[in-house]
């Protein structure tokens, strides 16, 4: 799909803002249309480029968002309220608003106007807890621990309805959770939120200790969103799959001592808590985007821990407590409150 125009929602954000420079170095026409509920600095290395463009849109607005889409080739839709912390706190009206009508709005202008792919970014937080201890695959059951995933969820369901004859293919992509730093770096995800609270309070507040959960870095997730960006149609129409790695399952004992191998002088407490609604303990198979889609992730914990350590310690990253570096709120009822989110405590590491 070389020199193609390419819409990305959401493209301000951690991963989108990321993404959108790689696809312009690629060659493709961008266009992002982005609410700006985290700020929009992440895409002003973009903003003169010629094949760049954004749009100030929130795509819970269909009127709003429709123009955008004349001549546009395919659609990367990451805009979402995301994590469950944020969801929980706009309730579900707001929270299905976002994350599952505008899916259903983004995909119908998606169609309409010939475009051929839809990627939507999904979560493993769908599988939930797993019923026992294998790793769960693509065709394992669903059992979502969360109103994010529940609406994650449910604009899946959507997409896969339209089957595989859809002129404009979907794509599911589940990611793990992510890590590392990108022109927007969330600090509200638990690995770069560890590397913050290591090196700005000299502890780590460890809840679900011995629980596992699924990682992968952000110029890895770009990578697999291209490759299913590209891949011939008859391998990814319908077709979910889990992004990240095996390696990348890792209990939060091993990311704290990952950790503290690279911060030095770190105190671990253990709490035993739980959040009531995101009580994940997953390991996560990845066989089938390996095989179809040939991802392989490049980027280990480690390599992304020092990353963020280094961000952080040489100033790249001059206030990472602020809010713009996060994704939650602290106490909001409406969507537009969201932008009042307040810098995290370690609970909120958990979102994604
Ligand atoms: N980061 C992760 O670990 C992770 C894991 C699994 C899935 N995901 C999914 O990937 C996608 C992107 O996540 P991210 O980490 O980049 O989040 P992010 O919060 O950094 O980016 C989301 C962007 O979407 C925009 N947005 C939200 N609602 C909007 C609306 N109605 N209209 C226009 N813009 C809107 C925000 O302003 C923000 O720039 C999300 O759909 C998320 O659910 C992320």
């Amino acid at each position: 799909m070389d020199e193609k125009h390419v819409l990305i929602t959401g493209g301000a954000g951690y991963i989108g803002s990321m993404l959108t420079g790689k696809l312009l170095q690629r060659g493709y026409r961008v266009t992002v249309l982005d609410d700006l509920l985290w700020g929009g600095e992440a895409l002003l290395p973009y903003f003169t480029h010629p094949s760049f463009r954004f749009a100030k849109v929130n795509v819970t607005e269909p009127d709003a968002a429709r123009p955008f889409f004349d001549g546009v080739d395919a659609v990367i839709h990451l805009a979402a309220i995301v994590g469950f912390p944020a969801c929980q706190q706009v309730g579900p009206k707001v929270a299905r608003l976002y994350n599952t009508e505008a899916t259903r709005y983004m995909y119908d202008f998606a169609n309409k106007v010939g475009a051929k792919r839809f990627v939507f970014s999904s979560t493993y937080s769908n599988y939930g807890i797993a019923a026992n201890s294998d790793p769960v695959d693509e065709t394992s059951a669903l059992n979502p621990q969360s109103l994010y995933a529940e609406t994650k969820i449910e604009a899946e369901q959507h997409l896969l309805a339209q089957g595989v004859g859809a002129p404009c293919a979907p794509v599911i992509l589940r990611f793990a959770t992510l890590f590392g730093v990108s022109p927007r770096t969330r600090f509200d995800l638990i690995i770069n939120q560890f590397v913050l609270e290591a090196m700005t309070k000299g502890e780590l507040i460890i809840y679900q200790r011995g629980y596992h959960r699924s990682f992968v870095h952000v110029s890895d997730t770009v990578e697999g969103i291209i490759l299913a960006l590209e891949a011939d149609r008859e391998k990814v129409t319908c077709e979910i799959f889990n992004l990240g790695s095996e390696r990348g399952n890792m209990s939060k004992d091993q990311i704290v001592e990952a950790v503290a191998r690279i911060v030095p002088r770190v105190a671990v407490q253990y709490k035993d808590l739980s959040f009531g609604g995101d009580m994940r303990d997953i390991r996560v198979r990845f066989d089938k985007i390996r095989s179809v889609l040939g991802f392989e992730p490049k980027v280990t914990v480690e390599q992304g821990i020092h990353e963020v350590h280094d961000a952080i310690r040489l100033g790249l990253i001059q206030d990472p407590l602020s809010p713009k570096y996060r994704t939650r709120p602290s106490s909001c009822s409406s969507a537009a409150d969201l932008v009042e989110a307040s810098a995290g405590d370690v609970a909120g590491a958990f979102c994604v």
